[in-house]
Formats: C-alpha cells, structure tokens, sequence
C-alpha cells in the first residue's frame, strides 16, 4: 500500500493505493490561509501537521487492513513557501505562502542581479521563496537571523515524518536559489540571495527514498518503521505525475484556484523572458514548463459571490453552447499577474460593460478571459518550442462543460476530461512512492488516465473567438496606462 499526500492551499487531501494503484481510500481535511496585510498570505505549518495526522487517522479507521500494509508515501505540496526553521527544527514565522506578494520590491532587485535568471531558468517572481527571505532580513533581522534552514511547505511533513531535512529538485526549482539546469543547490544565486547553502535542505529526486518513518509516527499511525517517504513533488510536478505527463507533447491545464498550462519536456529549455516557468519534474533527467495565471477559479469565485450564487447554478444559466464571444472582456489580474506579464501590481478590470449585462453575460465574460489568459500561456509556452497538440483537462474548473468548450475553442485545442481525475497531485505523490519502493519504472507507472470524453474546438466558433482574443490582447497596455495615471 501507499500513501499520497497533497498539501493544497485550501486542504490537504490524502489517497491510499495499492501497487496497482487501486484507490483503497481518500480523505480530505480542510486548511485555512491568513491574510494579515493587504498582498500576505500564510499558514500555520502546525495546521499541516494536524491535518496530516486527521488524514491518516480516517484512513487508518476506515480500512484498517490495507492502512497496517503501508510501504511508502509521497508528498506533493502548493511550491515556493518560506517555511524558515531554527537550529532546533522550530517553526521561526508562518509560512509566507506562493500567493503571497509582500517581497515584489525584493524579486524585481534580486531579478536584476547578474547571473540569476541564467542560473535559474526563470523570471524572480514575487510569490518564490528568495526574494521572501530578504524581506524577512529586512523586516524581521530577528527571526531571519535565527534561520537554520528553510524548506518548501510539503518537505516541512517530510521532516515531522522522518526527522531529516530533506527536498527535491521540483519544488527546489521553484525557490530561485537551485540550478535549474544542474538540479543542485546554486552557490551563486544563494549568495545573491543572502542565503548559505548549509540552510538549505539536502536534495534528493522525488522519485528517490529520503527517509523513513520515525518510530514514535510508526506507533502512533500503527505502521512499520520501514515505511519509506519519498522526496515527492511540487504540486504542478505531482499531478503531471499524477496524469502520466511525463514526455515532450504531454501536457494539461488546470482550473484550480490559479491556473496552469504545463507541458512535459525532455530537456531544458529555459526562457525567462517568456515569463514561462521552467522546473526540473519530479523524476531524475526532465523537465516541464508551464505558464501559470495567479486567478482561474478565484476570478470566477469572487464574481460568484458578488452575484450571489454557487457553482452549481451555472449550467443552468449558461445552457449548452458557448455562442459568439461576449462583448464584454475580463482581464483576470485580480491578484496581479505571472504569465506572461510578470506584473503584481496590475489589477483585473471588465471593458464593455452596457446598461442590458446581466449576470450571464458577466459569467461568460470571466470564463472566457481565464481562457484568454491561458491562451497568451500557450502562445508563451509555443515561444520556448513546447508544443502541444491536445491538453488534458483538470481542477475543479473542469467540472464546468461550458468553461471547457470554450477553452477548446479559445485555445484551439482539443481538450481531454479524464475519467477520474479527482485524485490528481496526490495520486501523483503516490505514484512516485511505488517508483522509490518498488524499483518500477516511472514509465510503467506514471500512465495516462482513461478518457472519458475529448471536447474539440466549435470549428464555426474558431475564428470569432481568435479575434476576440486579439482584442483582449491589446487591452492590457491600455489598462496598464491607464491604471497608473
Ligand atoms: C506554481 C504556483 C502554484 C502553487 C499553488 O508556480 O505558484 O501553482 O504551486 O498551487
């Protein structure tokens, strides 16, 4: 048996599988995120904790069997938090999390520096971890000179499990102080950043053991301390994993709070300027690129609130067929932009609001600027030479046949809903459990999932749609002018 754990920003999920990746079990526990300030986000690792052992717990009580046969476990996790340690292991501050945009002064500065996007692969983003390092030097020098180790939110549930401060190269990626390209620790981007290496954790593939289970976990999860825990994956990495997109031309985009477009690649092929975010994936030798937008469902979330409705109430409004583009465009930068804009100071904005826009129109409106917006994603991640010839569909945003068929139109892609994807990052933590175990070959196990149904672009819709997303084009150097007069 193994054990899948996906640290989310709103909860944690957990998955038993067995070695052929039956689902035995699933339980999912709630997480809460702080924001203190306008632009911070945090959480508590202590909540990770008891979420954790809340997981384990329901599994271990509802099948007990299976739960006592447990082999290894994976861990997947939301990328770039600054979980800062001291000499002891002590949780310092919380976690300052991947949405949180405190450090854009400190990114932009640490962006500029020599070497640094070479050495990376990508652009400093305000929401990775090094640029939150130097803000805590300058804001909190106590707490920052009390920093033994920082490590990434899913490798600080590795620690509590198996007492050893260990990453892996997917998430390491995503904190602007590892060597993209090398998959090792870089001393030149550390010292850019202020940091030293002895602060870092050590690294190991996420395919790869990086502990076992300490003895007083083993007695109190009533499992053996044999049971080895992986290095896991960042949460992107993880649910490629999770997908089988593993190779060149494999790829999908997800619906989630934020949005992703990823694409599976065989080598490394960095390209900042693009804004694409290029990481090493969780097994030894690859790589994958994606362009991720800071508001997917969270546009739609907060437009749901003001309307006063719940997610279930769109079919029923929006009926069947997309029709014509609105005449209404979103920009989705309610929380800034990434891809490809690299911008956290812009912010959304509606163009073409009339005296008749009801709340359908304003629905369709912020569906189809999500699709826009992850169209400039592919066309970002085109630029790099990824391609891609169809997308698998994922997130809870997928769950909507409307938002799908015009993400296929928008993108001109045809667009894969698989059968059971409700697991995602966890299975694929899960999945890089029984490769670290069993010895098995990532290939054999990171297998595509069964199609339940493929949604082609509406070929009569193509070109409507493409000239709508040429005018969504032009709009955001207007409202960027216009917004900073
Ligand atoms: C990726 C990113 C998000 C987080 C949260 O760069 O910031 O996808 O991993 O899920």
């Amino acid at each position: 048996m193994f054990l899948g754990l996906d640290l989310g920003t709103s909860g944690l999920r957990a998955v038993l599988v067995s070695e052929d990746q039956d689902v035995i079990g699933a339980s999912e526990q709630p997480l809460e995120t702080a924001h203190p300030k306008a632009g911070w986000s945090e959480q508590d690792p202590d909540t990770w904790l008891r979420a954790m052992h809340a997981a384990a717990a329901e599994l271990k009580d509802a099948h007990p069997k299976s739960w006592a046969a447990l082999r290894g476990i994976g861990i997947s996790g939301h990328m770039h938090g600054a979980t800062m340690l001291d000499a002891d292991g002590a949780v310092l501050r919380p976690c300052i999390l991947w949405n949180d945009t405190r450090a854009h002064a400190e990114a932009a500065d640490l962006d500029a520096a020599a070497q640094v996007r070479a050495l990376s692969g990508n652009i400093v983003f305000p929401g990775f971890t090094a640029p939150k390092l130097i803000w805590t030097a300058t804001h909190e020098p106590d707490v920052f000179a009390r920093v033994a180790k920082v490590v990434q939110p899913k490798d600080y549930l590795t620690y509590a499990l198996t007492g050893r401060i260990v990453s892996e190269m997917s998430d390491a990626a995503g904190t602007s102080w590892l060597d993209t390209g090398a998959r090792d620790w870089s001393d030149r981007l550390l010292e850019a950043g202020g940091m030293r290496r002895d602060q870092m954790p050590d690294l190991v593939e996420g395919s790869a053991p990086a502990g076992t289970l300490q003895g007083d976990i083993a007695a109190r999860w009533g499992v053996s301390d044999a049971v080895v825990v992986v290095g896991g994956g960042g949460d992107n990495a993880a649910a490629a994993c999770g997908v089988g997109a593993m190779r060149e031309g494999d790829g999908f985009v997800s619906l989630g709070t934020s949005g992703v477009l990823l694409a599976a690649r065989d080598s490394y092929a960095p390209k900042p300027e693009s804004a694409v975010h290029t990481f090493c994936h969780a097994i030894p030798g690859t790589w994958y690129q994606m362009g991720v937008i800071l508001a997917a469902t969270d546009s739609l979330n907060w437009l749901l609130r003001l309307l006063n409705m719940q997610p279930s109430d769109l079919a029923g409004l929006l009926g069947d067929h997309i029709g014509d583009p609105g005449r209404i465009r979103f920009l989705p930068y309610l929380s800034g932009e990434r891809t490809p804009h690299n911008d956290s100071t812009i912010r959304g904005a509606m163009v073409g609001l009339e005296i008749g826009a009801g709340p359908k129109d304003l629905i369709h409106a912020v569906m189809e600027g999500v699709g826009f917006a992850l169209r400039d994603n592919l066309e970002a991640l085109r630029s790099t030479g990824a391609s891609l010839d169809r997308v698998l569909a994922i997130g809870g945003g997928a769950r909507s046949d409307y938002w799908v068929q015009l993400l296929a139109t928008i993108l001109n892609l045809p667009v894969d809903l698989p059968a059971k994807g409700e697991f995602g990052a966890a299975l694929g933590a899960a999945r890089l459990a029984i490769c670290g175990v069993t010895d098995a070959d990532p290939a054999d196990v990171m297998t595509k999932p069964e199609i339940a149904r493929t949604v082609e672009p509406i070929a009569a819709q193509v070109e409507a749609y493409e000239s709508a997303y040429q005018h969504y084009r032009r709009l955001y150097p207007a409202i960027k002018g216009a917004a900073e007069g």
